[in-house]
């Protein structure tokens, strides 16, 4: 069964090192999945003003969603920022997650990869991460963990990995996320 991804990138910089580790992941996944990067940099920040009643909501949100809701899973590849989640994730986490009783979360099987050009490799912002996803009720793969070190040693000048062992372990949390998906997905 064809399944999609909605892939939320922590980071909103062009050359970010953990968007090319989602590219690079999509690349050598089985064909089955299929996967989208989900954009959050133009998600207003979450405000509850902006919504209920006869309130319209801002439009990025409802197809951001939309989007997610779309979607058979979702997988998070993220930055640490202090040790924690960006801010910009953190803001799509909970846009994502309202109105009450509608989150666009709720039940999709995910997975967590956190990815730092320090040698902690995210750990910080990935646990933090899986706090929240306790709460949203999404089933995370637990392993193998992905915590990806030093990433801006992986890459060569035209953006693609160069790193066997890294490519190894993308090939294999990658057949242990689509039998997750298959596991959990809804339908
Ligand atoms: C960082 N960085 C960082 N790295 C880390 O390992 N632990 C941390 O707590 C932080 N904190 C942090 C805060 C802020 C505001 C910035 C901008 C950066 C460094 C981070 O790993 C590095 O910038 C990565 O390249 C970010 O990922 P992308 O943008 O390449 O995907």
């Amino acid at each position: 069964t064809t399944r999609t991804v909605a892939v939320i990138v922590g980071s909103l910089r062009k050359e970010s090192f953990n968007r090319k580790i989602a590219h690079a992941l999509a690349a050598v996944a089985p064909s089955t999945l299929k996967f989208e990067i989900v954009e959050i940099g133009d998600l207003p920040f979450y405000n509850q003003d902006l919504e209920g009643g006869e309130i319209t909501p801002p439009a990025a949100w409802t197809a951001f969603r939309k989007q997610v809701k779309a979607a058979d899973a979702v997988l998070f590849v993220t930055p640490e920022y202090n040790r924690s989640v960006p801010a910009a994730l953190k803001n799509a986490i909970d846009v994502g997650s309202r109105p009450y009783g509608q989150s666009a979360w709720s039940g999709k099987p995910c997975g967590v990869i956190s990815s730092s050009i320090g040698a902690v490799g995210g750990f910080g912002a990935n646990h933090h991460l899986r706090q929240s996803l306790v709460f949203l009720d999404m089933p995370v793969l637990q392993q193998p963990e992905a915590y990806i070190g030093a990433a801006d040693k992986l890459f060569g000048a035209d953006g693609k990995l160069n790193n066997e062992g890294t490519a190894s372990f993308l090939k294999k949390y990658a057949d242990a996320f689509a039998a997750w998906v298959e596991t959990n997905a809804k339908g």
